[in-house]
């Protein structure tokens, strides 16, 4: 039997999802409270794609409200690191996942799941594995850390098909610098959602840095 294979329409379903914005938020949410309005500031901002890190108790919670109370809200997790946590995200209604890194149980998770997901790589190696399962859409994970835009070109080469969300040490500053390479589709990010904005629930100042974002495409 020819082992499983990462479907097509699934990097369809990325692609058109990073069309949508040039960056996805990368979100904690402490408290349940926090997740309607802070999503709703960043869609109205203009980042309807939302990752919300599995880095708190109430975040698959978080997950299930802003699908059904936040319209035009894309919800994916974030932060997921095993099955478990794969089958529970796809459960609260993850319409996609992120992972921190490719590990071949997660790998193998989202083809049984039937969840389109940009796993996390940062070498080449962890790279082609992927790619022999028939994933194309990677995060490239901790970007700044792991060399930036320098290695996403050197990879561009041999890989000319791959298209990447690097995240990691990317803010406003430096995100032009990522977005203009031709394998970058989007990039990801904690910067738009700072924990001293949210604890003062002050969501005019998160919506005017995701619409600060949003013009990096425009
Ligand atoms: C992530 O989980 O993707 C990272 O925490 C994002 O990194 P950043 O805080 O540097 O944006």
């Amino acid at each position: 039997m020819s082992e499983a294979r990462y479907p097509e329409h699934f990097i369809a379903a990325i692609d058109a999802m990073a069309a949508l914005a040039p960056v996805i938020p990368v979100l904690k949410i402490d408290r349940l409270e926090d997740a309607v309005p802070l999503a709703t500031a960043l869609v109205e901002g203009g980042l309807p794609v939302l990752e919300v890190t599995l880095r708190s108790d109430i975040a698959l919670d978080a997950i299930r409200l802003i699908r059904a109370e936040v319209p035009g809200a894309r919800v994916g997790a974030g932060t997921v690191t095993n099955p478990t946590n794969l089958q529970q995200a796809v459960d609260a209604g993850s319409e996609f996942i992120f992972t921190p890194g490719a590990t071949p149980a997660l790998l193998k998770a989202a083809l049984e799941a039937g969840v389109p997901m940009v796993p996390g790589i940062q070498t080449v190696s962890e790279m082609m594995t992927a790619l022999d399962l028939g994933y194309q859409r990677f995060k490239f994970f901790p970007a700044a850390a792991a060399g930036g835009t320098a290695i996403l070109n050197s990879i561009a080469g041999p890989f000319p098909h791959v298209r990447f969300c690097p995240t990691g040490g990317i803010r406003i500053s430096n995100a032009h610098e990522y977005l203009s390479l031709a394998n970058v589709m989007c990039v990801g990010g904690t910067w738009l959602t700072p924990d001293n904005l949210i604890s003062s629930k002050n969501w005019d100042a998160i919506r005017d840095l995701a619409a600060e974002a949003s013009a990096l495409r425009s």
